[in-house]
């Protein structure tokens, strides 16, 4: 792929971006889950799950009140920042009207999502009389970004957050995916989560090849120096430290006796090691070799820690 070969994905975005072509989705009033109870681990507490239904489901309400939210700060203030420098010329690269138009096709999509988001967490509010608890407004990209960036110097910070943000489409792209097969949640929130994934699909075919021409128009030093960063960012993303804070937070705003919230607060896993078993190690391996990242030899050994040994 060099950039005279990059084709544009307007005439798809036309026939099926979600915007052009899906309902608004209600929430209907029945038996099935709000949230996959396999991504809540609190659920498998020895605690939590012999008591009341009730507190597992306020478990899974807060969760995925937490993804909704998750979801509109990713989307309004991760991907649209750079989607929209591309867009509008304001990124330091020559990419053509065809990559400029199809980066706002995916700004005008990731703003419908957020969108979508906010009308489900209003009926999702509505329909059970919770709000959510309150909690930080920040997403791990919200920090792992600024800081792999800040080791950066001027010319190379625009492709640092390229990739950083492309990684990050990538992998939320797969997340939607597992998200949209559970057979335990409501049919609206599959719907939802079908949706996303429709546009998703997409965009990390757009932020791959936009990745792979400018890591190719870039020149060596560019390279080291991006690279550098590489371990920096995939470090701070993967962390789980505000998982973590949430879940304490959560537990702590349960009617459940104090005792028994510290009982769980201390079952509470408090770290996750990055290693290359990780689960998002597997798909950020295969986002760095179809954008010709990992064939730059630098870069692949800082990068070695964490991928080595990944199929
Ligand atoms: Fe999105
Ligand atoms: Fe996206």
């Amino acid at each position: 792929m060099n950039i005279s070969s990059y084709k544009s994905h307007a005439e798809q975005w036309e026939n099926k971006a979600t915007i052009r072509t899906r309902p608004r989705r209600i929430i209907e009033d029945d038996d099935f889950g709000y949230y996959p109870e396999e991504r809540q681990p609190l659920c498998f507490d020895s605690i939590i799950s012999k008591l009341d239904k009730s507190i597992k489901d306020e478990i899974l309400l807060q969760s995925l009140y937490k993804y909704i939210d998750d979801v509109i700060t990713f989307e309004t203030e991760i991907v649209n920042k750079t989607a929209l420098d591309i867009a509008k010329g304001n990124f330091p690269f020559d990419f053509t009207f065809e990559i400029q138009y199809d980066a706002m096709s995916v700004v005008i999509d990731e703003n419908y999502h957020a969108f979508v988001a906010m009308d489900f967490r209003h009926q999702l509010e509505l329909q059970t009389g919770v709000k959510p608890i309150h909690r930080s407004h920040d997403i791990e990209l919200s920090r792992a970004i600024p800081r792999s960036i800040a080791m950066m110097s001027g010319k190379h910070k625009y492709g640092m957050e390229l990739i950083a943000v492309a990684i990050s489409e990538n992998t939320i792209t797969e997340d939607v995916a597992a998200f949209s097969r559970d057979t335990t949640i409501k049919r609206c929130i599959k719907g939802i989560m079908a949706d996303h994934l429709a546009d998703e699909g997409r965009h990390s075919k757009f932020w791959i090849n936009v990745v792979r021409i400018y890591w190719q128009g870039i020149d060596d030093e560019a390279r080291i120096a991006i690279g550098s960063g590489l371990p920096k960012f995939i470090e701070e993303y993967l962390t789980n430290e505000i998982q973590n804070e949430f879940d304490r937070n959560l537990i702590s705003s349960l009617e459940i006796p104090e005792i028994v919230k510290d009982k769980v607060i201390s079952n509470m896993t408090k770290t996750y090691p990055i290693t290359s078993q990780h689960p998002m190690i597997t798909n950020i391996r295969r986002f760095l070799v179809e954008t010709g990242i990992l064939s730059h030899q630098p870069t692949a050994t800082l990068l070695s820690k964490y991928i080595d040994g990944v199929k």
